[in-house]
């Protein structure tokens, strides 16, 4: 299994909803009451890797779904990475699944010109997604995938809760004839919400018996909004008795998942420190190929994407491993779907078709047992273990 143990209420959100259904009509045909998903294909491998969710699905029951576009896809159809009508599709759905955005065709540093980027940001700021959750477990079948040493991945199993839409991301920017201005901002109630769902997080994955560790990393010997970070999130602390609360400096916490990543339980930490280190931490599980995540509100639908990019490089040649997708979807399911049981199913097969020997390229290592397949192969077999 692939557990979280993070099991907020469905649609998600961070906050209690009406159960799933309350509202709808016993009038409804089947295709009505099956849920709303939008998929944003995105660019590069998005369309392979979200082609290969569907089908995967699509055998777990009946769906309904809305292509809508995204990233450099947009900007070549309608000028814009994310257009009203998508964003709009996406705030009436039950939950978005992502391939992903961006690739050298629309690299630039042009500061006027539209990025595929700005299409995810802006789904993430319009939707008000501000809890990204990335849980990293390496997989028994990948223990000698990582490139670290197996003795000091094992035990592995954290979740990085990174703060999505606030801080340099989303700060002012500018750009005078020979310099340029990204600013960093946090206000106490951004800080709150995101501290609260990471010591939620902890509670819930510690279980009723307690002892839920919560590691919140920051650059308070720097940076002012990191001093004010780690004196809110302490405040938050005290009103969560069992979960025991350590700061860290990102510099430190860098080192430290390398060094030793089964020390962690759940970390939290603001936009552009949580982007690194879940890059980093993505490496422990084997490959980046590997990492789902789940990006959720207090309300609403939240976005299921996998943690990696487009590749560009192996775009279109059926070689992409379509498994961080998989366990996205896993996430979609239990997070935003309210369907735990076939999340559980999901997350299983996923490890069966590595425990068969199925490796993507990515996590060929040439072992003994290891067969090399490509996006198909390696969908048909999760498929067949459901
Ligand atoms: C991620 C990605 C994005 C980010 C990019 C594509 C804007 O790296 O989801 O981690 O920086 O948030
Ligand atoms: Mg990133």
């Amino acid at each position: 299994m692939f557990p979280t143990g993070i099991g907020w209420p469905g649609r998600g959100s961070l906050s209690a909803r009406r159960t799933a259904g309350d509202t709808v009509p016993r009038t409804m045909s089947q295709a009505d009451k099956d849920p709303r998903i939008v998929v944003l294909a995105g660019d590069g491998i998005g369309p392979e890797i979200v082609a290969a969710a569907r089908s995967v699905l699509d055998s777990l029951g009946s769906f309904g779904y809305d292509e809508q576009l995204i990233g450099g896809a947009s900007i070549d159809e309608l000028g814009t990475p994310l257009s009203d009508d998508a964003l709009a599709a996406c705030r009436h759905s039950d939950a978005v699944l992502l391939g992903a955005v961006g690739g050298p065709k629309w690299d630039t540093t042009d500061p006027d010109a539209p990025r595929p980027e700005q299409g995810l940001l802006g789904l993430r700021k319009g939707l008000e997604l501000y809890a990204n959750l990335r849980p990293v477990k390496p997989l028994g079948a990948l223990l000698d995938a990582s490139p670290l040493r197996r003795e000091r991945i094992e035990g592995t199993d954290l979740l990085v809760v990174r703060e999505l839409t606030g801080g340099i991301y989303f700060g002012r920017k500018d750009r005078g004839p020979d310099s340029a201005l990204d600013e960093c901002v946090y206000t106490t109630a951004e800080i709150e919400r995101i501290a609260v769902a990471a010591f939620a997080a902890a509670e819930r994955r510690a279980g009723p018996g307690g002892g839920g560790r919560l590691t919140s990393v920051d650059k308070a010997n720097v940076l002012e909004t990191s001093r004010l970070w780690r004196e809110v999130v302490s405040d938050v602390g005290s009103r969560y008795e069992t979960v025991e609360l350590d700061h860290l400096l990102v510099d430190n916490a860098a080192m430290q998942l390398v060094a030793d990543p089964s020390q962690f339980d759940v970390i939290v930490t603001e936009n552009m420190f949580g982007d690194i280190l879940s890059d980093e931490a993505a490496m422990i599980t084997g490959s980046l190929g590997m990492l789902p995540s789940a990006s959720l509100g207090d309300g609403g639908p939240g976005v299921f994407e996998p943690v990696h990019g487009s590749a560009p490089d192996i775009a279109g040649g059926g070689a992409a491993n379509p498994l961080a997708t998989f366990l996205s979807v896993a996430m979609m399911l239990r997070h935003g779907l309210d369907r735990p049981a076939d999340a559980d199913r999901l997350d299983d097969a996923v490890e069966a078709a590595l425990a068969g020997g199925l490796r993507t390229a990515d996590l060929f290592t040439g072992a003994e047992g290891e067969r090399r397949v490509g996006t198909a192969a390696m969908t048909d077999a999760v498929i067949a273990a459901l």
